[in-house]
């Protein structure tokens, strides 16, 4: 059997060490907000997978139709040797992509979490001999060295996740995967796209409360990380479109005025009865914004797919 490298390039005690930084920030500034990416600890990648089958969230069925009859040409375009993918998580919708790319020889899933690298690497060995599968885990917000695979390299970011940075993190993002390209190689990258004020927010806030439990799931990793006494039933989701930035905030609301101890941070935090934590923003894009922040960049959109009906996107720039 071929074999499945894991390298950690996320020290143990990061992401706690992180987590410390972006609660005292986020809790101490006006108004309020944590990042996102502090929703999936095993619970809430659970609560996120639900979510990815709810009636009301297309955008994962939407990638999914885009790459299960588009893998063809985007593997035809990009004739990648190696397939890298950053927020693997759990590998799934990129298979469509593997089984098109006949010469490939590595896949680098890149994420931070090592459960889900594990087995989505230990599934792909035993299915493609001969794949090498090298496993990073990692922050792909953070600088990144890739081990030396054939190339061309084909660089995936799928999911939409690109939409949680905010354009400055955005920027600096792209510019950095920029760096890792050689020519030759090429981005692959999917974006949620702007519609119906009504099917986004219902995405959002389904009726069955899954993405509500999602969203307030944050406030009991940082109960169980920092030690705090967040009661998440405490606070309202909130899921709204800012049309003027073209993103969906979610936020929660604090039902009555209360105090938060977070003891790890030496904090005590005061809400307002009805003041909003924002806990993530999801942007949504079109065509035109997409090719300028590329070619912002330096990159340059070669292809560009939808799914039939229009909601979801995946773009190609071939360097
Ligand atoms: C991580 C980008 C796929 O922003 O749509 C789902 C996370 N948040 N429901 C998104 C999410 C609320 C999601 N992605």
């Amino acid at each position: 059997m071929s074999p499945l490298h894991i390298t950690r390039t996320l020290p143990e005690d990061a992401t706690e060490a992180a987590l410390r930084a972006d609660v005292l920030r986020g809790l101490t500034a006006t108004p309020k907000w944590l990042p996102p990416k502090w929703f999936y600890d095993a619970r809430g990648s659970e609560l996120f997978e639900r979510i990815t089958e709810l009636p009301e969230y297309y955008p994962t069925r939407a990638e999914r139709e885009i790459l299960a009859t588009r893998s063809g040409e985007i593997a035809a375009a990009s004739g990648a040797r190696t397939l890298v993918e950053l927020g693997s998580g759990s590998s799934e919708k990129t298979r469509h992509l593997i089984d098109a790319l006949p010469s490939l020889a590595a896949y680098v899933p890149v994420d931070v979490s090592e459960s889900a690298l594990t087995q989505a690497g230990r599934a792909l060995v035993e299915e493609r001999p001969g794949l090498d599968v090298h496993a990073l885990i990692a922050d792909f917000t953070a600088p990144l060295t890739l081990p030396a695979t054939p190339g061309p390299r084909l660089l995936a970011f799928l999911g939409g996740t690109i939409g949680n940075l905010l354009p400055a993190e955005r920027a600096r993002f792209l510019a950095s995967v920029r760096a890792l390209l050689a020519p030759g190689d090429g981005l692959l990258l999917g974006t949620d796209l702007v519609k119906d004020e009504g099917m986004l927010v219902r995405a959002y806030d389904d009726a069955a409360g899954v993405t509500a439990a999602f969203n307030r799931n944050v406030l009991a990793v940082i109960d169980r990380e920092l030690g705090a006494d967040f009661d998440p039933e405490a606070f309202d989701h909130v899921a709204l479109w800012d049309a003027g930035q073209e993103w969906i905030e979610m936020r929660l609301r604090s039902r009555t005025a209360q105090t938060v101890k977070v003891p790890a941070l030496n904090l005590a935090v005061d809400f307002a009865a009805g003041e909003e934590l924002r806990t993530e923003v999801s942007a949504k894009f079109r065509k035109e914004g997409v090719t300028a922040e590329l070619a912002a960049a330096g990159l340059e959109l070669t292809h560009w797919w939808t799914d039939a009906a229009g909601r979801f996107a995946l773009s190609l720039s071939v360097l």
